[in-house]
């Protein structure tokens, strides 16, 4: 088998938002691709970086009051964290905004320039003449020209699904500063797809593309290349465009550049040969992973851009499916929109690897993660089948027989399958079909745990007449679990070295199958790896609706004040007489508690001064009830009682605030007593 040199990408994730379980998906998927090219002998470095730039970057800097510079390099560090979790092994994780990617940035420009590749044009954009900037579809929102829902982006309807023009949007309003955009004009940079149509037609047709994706392309093909915008305006956060005073890259056009960038940054540290990889005729492989919503970018813009300034093309663009939960997709408000940290709080990382293989292949169909069977699965397979082999025999051959395995294996023959199915499995992880991998790994584990069952260690070590095969059947066990381990170290590198360290006979690479562990001595065994529990998957299901509750009521708050996302318009008059009617009552918080099955509500005990009231509040993601007890508020007391399925509230307590974390009850001022009225 000859060595191959490879270097693999995944996306470059966006620095204003935290790594979900999505994203996951591919980086779970690339990881396990790059460990196992490693795992066969051959070199693969796996690079990656933070997508730094763009319009929402440099906005949500603003809202949160700090420098775009200062919120990816936060960024930066928990991606990292939470990728590090996942035991993702980036060679390299670098950051569209440095000084590689503006160098190779605005020489790829000048090289495209050179070539004649670029054009300029002057065009009409919506622009927010209160911010002096322009706006970008998704920053105008309004009412639906179709079906007239208020509150719709610029360029469709949430409600009824139609897509428009921005300028059809009825009532719009930027949604930075509330202010009605207008039209401007301005000079834009183009890159000429269309001198690339022949070369995409052909590379098409190169074997680089999934079938579907060169059927989508072919599509496009069809409908013509246009000319792509790849500049912006100031403000924008990006590069400067070379040879212009205001003008910036668009963050697509410097954000695959990132993929040279990060290697070259690696290259620069290892001294390693950057041009062996990247010069037109290279003969080594370069794969990049990405989700099929940005195969656009990556098999018709940046096949063209490196073209036109003298690149090699990637040898794959491999694309994959979306994630859903439980049959739906992912979804801030159903709360499954998990966060990989939340995640990670309360589940270890390698059975979402685990779950993940086992439910991918080569085609870009979406993936579901249904909780229950995520659960049932790990127990099942991972537990159930692949460690008990090894718990089961591993304590003989320690207790029983010093640690130490037989000379032989008593049934080659099956542990000849073990080995003859090697390239089969080698052949699916190569080609992306990890669920295949998967099955026929468990298949092999079915084997081993039937050879188990069917010998019976624990009943012949019992006789001293036959105590003695015990020590071959368990070596049988032994190394059927490590050629299982072999196979599954792409998935599950934690629970590999584990096994390693208890096998004790060093690393374990492909080949190891080939040749059995005999006649050594083993380590003690300890448990590898702990069910999952109902439990773990609801805590983590409660803490991310908390988190999501708090970002979303975080963002709103953040929002510049004349803002329409921040506004709880001032209600319209009301005369004196309505205002008396309502009975506010200062009262004191004598008792606060959870209620069981609400994840919205405390229940409150109120003193009115004499009178004590039961109050269910919609408070629970601001207030740790314990800090309640003893505050003194205000209550609307005699608004009617209110049945609800947890009992009947008796009145209200005021709070302020958008929701999520950021609610505040009322206080009276030091003095007061529980039961005065409010007036
Ligand atoms: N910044 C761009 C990529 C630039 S690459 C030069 C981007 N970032 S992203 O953060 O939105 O997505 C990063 C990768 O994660 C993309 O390949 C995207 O397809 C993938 N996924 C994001 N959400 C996903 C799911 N819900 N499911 C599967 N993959 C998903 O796009
Ligand atoms: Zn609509």
């Amino acid at each position: 088998m000859s060595k191959r040199k490879i270097l693999v990408t995944s996306a470059l994730p966006y620095a204003n938002g935290p790594i979900h379980l999505g994203h996951l998906v591919e980086y779970i998927q690339t990881d396990i691709w790059a460990r196992f090219q490693r795992l066969r002998g051959h070199t693969c470095y796996y690079v990656c970086a933070d997508d730094a730039h763009g319009t929402p970057i440099m906005l949500r800097a603003q809202q949160e009051g700090i420098e775009p510079q200062e919120l990816i390099d936060k960024s930066s560090v928990e991606h990292q964290a939470d990728f590090a979790g996942f035991n993702i092994a980036f060679d390299n994780y670098h950051s569209t905004h440095s000084d590689e990617n503006r160098q190779f940035s605005e020489a790829i420009y000048l090289a495209a320039k050179e070539g004649g590749h670029i054009t300029q044009k002057v065009i009409k954009q919506s622009y927010d003449p209160e911010a002096n900037m322009f706006l970008p579809d998704r920053f105008i929102k309004g009412e639906c020209p179709k079906c007239h829902t208020a509150d719709q982006y610029g360029d469709n309807c949430d409600h009824c699904g139609a897509t428009y023009a921005t300028t059809d949007v009825i009532n719009p309003y930027s949604v930075i500063t509330g202010a009605t955009p207008i039209e401007k004009d301005s000079e834009h940079y183009f890159f000429k797809l269309n001198d690339f149509d022949a070369f995409l037609k052909e590379w098409i047709d190169s074997g680089s593309v999934q079938t579907e994706i060169a059927n989508k392309m072919k599509e496009w093909l069809e409908d013509g290349l246009s000319d792509w915008d790849i500049s912006r305006d100031a403000p924008y956060w990006g590069f400067k465009i070379p040879g212009t005073e205001n003008k910036y890259f668009y963050v697509w056009l410097d954000a695959p550049i990132g993929y040279l960038a990060s290697f070259k940054n690696y290259c620069d540290k290892n001294d390693l040969n950057f041009d062996e990889f990247w010069k037109a005729e290279s003969t080594t492989e370069v794969h990049h992973f990405i989700g099929k919503d940005i195969a656009y970018f990556h098999t018709l813009f940046w096949p063209a851009v490196l073209k036109s300034a003298g690149y090699r093309l990637p040898t794959a663009v491999h694309c994959h499916g979306f994630l859903k939960v439980n049959g739906l997709k992912m979804s801030k408000s159903r709360g499954t929109f998990i966060q990989a940290r939340v995640f990670l709080n309360h589940l270890p990382p390698e059975p979402l690897r685990y779950y993940y293989a086992a439910k991918l292949s080569n085609n870009i169909d979406d993936i579901d993660l249904n909780l229950e069977d995520f659960q049932l699965r790990i127990n099942s397979d991972l537990i159930g089948k692949v460690i008990n082999i090894a718990s089961r025999t591993a304590s003989f051959i320690s207790k029983r027989f010093d640690g130490k395995l037989s000379v032989e294996l008593p049934d080659t023959a099956l542990y000849q399958q073990f080995i003859d199915i090697s390239d089969s499995i080698a052949d699916a992880y190569e080609t992306r079909r990890y669920s295949k991998a998967m099955r026929e790994i468990m298949a092999l584990a079915d084997q081993a745990n039937q050879y188990i069952h069917e010998n019976q260690p624990w009943v012949l070590i019992k006789d001293d007449a036959t105590k003695d095969q015990v020590q071959g059947i368990c070596t049988q066990g032994v190394n059927m679990f490590r050629a299982l381990m072999v196979y599954l170290k792409p998935v599950l590198p934690e629970l590999a070295e584990k096994s390693e360290l208890f096998l004790n006979a060093g690393k374990l690479n492909w080949d190891s199958v080939a040749t059995p562990l005999l006649n050594t001595e083993i380590n003690k065994f300890k448990p590898l790896m702990t069910r999952i529990e109902k439990d773990n998957i609801e805590a983590m299901l409660d803490e991310n609706k908390q988190v999501l509750e708090a970002l979303q009521a975080s963002q709103t708050s953040n929002a510049p004040t004349n803002s329409p996302l921040n506004s709880d318009p001032i209600s319209d008059t009301i005369n004196y007489d309505d205002f008396a009617k309502i009975d506010l009552r200062v009262v004191k918080i004598i008792k606060a508690e959870h209620v069981k099955g609400a994840d919205k509500l405390l229940q409150l005990t109120l003193d009115l001064g004499g009178e004590t009231r039961n109050v269910f509040a919609g408070i629970k993601s601001a207030y740790d009830p314990a800090n309640l007890e003893g505050k003194m508020t205000v209550m609307v007391a005699n608004l009617a009682p209110r049945k609800m399925r947890f009992g009947i509230s008796e009145g209200m307590v005021l709070a302020a605030g958008p929701g999520g974390e950021n609610l505040f009850v009322l206080n009276p001022d030091k003095g007061a007593l529980a039961g005065m009225r409010v007036k």
